[in-house]
């Protein structure tokens, strides 16, 4: 944590001038506003590019606030608020008066979370009110899990950025729609299907994939500039050294299995063998491959489950059809 108490004093501040501040959190930085404030809420569209359609989490100071934001808190929300938060688990609920339609894209349901982050969480106290933050990135690109990330790609358009590190987590929250009698995974994420089972004990129900109803969900989304092309673990090497030979500045994601095999490649990130390693430097590789001007990135899936799930389901989207423009 870097931020001091001024930091936060300060950024408190911006919030309730109706300004935009970036916010560490555990999983990745967040672009926040005043979540009652429609005003400041329509800025981060603005900052972020992103279609006013596509709904905000809002990011609350502890579990015991939950009530003051949402309506109708089923016994299974009740459970997962009280064991995961603080913590990288997003609710979805029946959206309370104090939340505008601006923050829900017009939904009556909305998100809430308590993010597991000292500066984050000194912020909410400071502020006293809900926080709805996005992802601190412009719309469909890597999230950003450091402050640097944050001035580099959204600079003049944030009014404060609050340092407080690298992110720990390194992937966005798990997003549960809990207003359903089975609650669902909307969105994998820092918290594990395992464990959410484990505390409800019932399996989650699958949610249909065809239903576009977050933009985490759209074909492209958390996307570096090079292409992802995604391949079988063992056919790594040798695609990345045919695209190099035909012409492409590669960046190659070495499966842990591969770590000491020679590529002939523009750049080589050894993924690291554990899961929570890989998730936390998951964002920072794919952009240091840009930075390193490579054009195609070839990486496998790691196997999906615990967090290899969220780090699949990233992959797949970073690698999905890009919009034409
Ligand atoms: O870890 C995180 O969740 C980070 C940090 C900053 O907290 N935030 C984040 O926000 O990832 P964002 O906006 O990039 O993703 C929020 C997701 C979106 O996919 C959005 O559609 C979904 O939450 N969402 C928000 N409200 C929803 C609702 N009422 N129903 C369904 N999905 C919702
Ligand atoms: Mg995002």
């Amino acid at each position: 944590m870097t931020a001091r108490t001024t930091d936060i004093e300060k950024a408190a501040g911006v919030l309730s001038a109706g300004g935009l501040v970036a916010l560490p959190t555990e999983t990745v930085y967040g672009l926040g506003a005043n979540a009652e404030d429609s005003a400041a809420v329509s800025r981060i569209f603005q900052a972020k590019g992103r279609p006013p359609s596509h709904p905000l989490i809002v990011h609350i100071g502890s579990a015991e606030q939950l009530d003051d934001w949402v309506q109708d808190v089923p016994r299974p929300a009740r459970l997962l608020a009280e064991h995961f938060w603080p913590g990288p688990l997003t609710l979805v609920l029946r959206r309370g008066p104090r939340v505008p339609l601006e923050a829900t894209g017009g939904l009556e349901t909305v998100a809430v979370r308590v993010p597991d982050h000292p500066v984050a969480l000194a912020l909410l106290a400071a502020f006293g009110g809900g926080v709805t933050a996005p992802s601190a990135n412009r719309f469909g690109q890597v999230s950003p899990t450091t402050a640097d990330h944050v001035r580099a790609e959204l600079g003049d358009a944030v009014d404060f950025v609050l340092d407080g590190g690298s992110c720990e987590v390194g992937v966005e929250s798990t997003i549960v729609d809990v207003t359903s009698e089975i609650p669902s995974i909307l969105r994998p994420g820092g918290v594990t299907r395992e464990d959410l089972e484990a505390v409800l004990g019932f399996p989650l129900a699958v949610p249909s994939t065809s239903r576009v109803r977050v933009p985490g969900q759209h074909p492209s989304h958390y996307a570096p500039r090079a292409r992802v092309a995604l391949v079988e673990p063992e056919k790594v090497v040798t695609e990345a050294e045919l695209a190099q030979e035909l012409g492409h500045q590669v960046g190659v994601f070495l499966p842990p299995a591969l770590a000491d095999a020679p590529v002939k490649a523009h750049a080589v990130v050894a993924v690291p063998g554990s899961v929570a390693a890989y998730a936390r430097g998951l964002y920072g590789f794919l952009r240091e491959l840009d930075r390193l001007g490579c054009d195609l990135i070839i990486a496998s899936l790691p196997v999906e489950e615990g967090l290899g799930l969220a780090i699949a389901n990233r992959l797949r989207r970073a690698a999905g059809p890009r919009p034409t423009v």
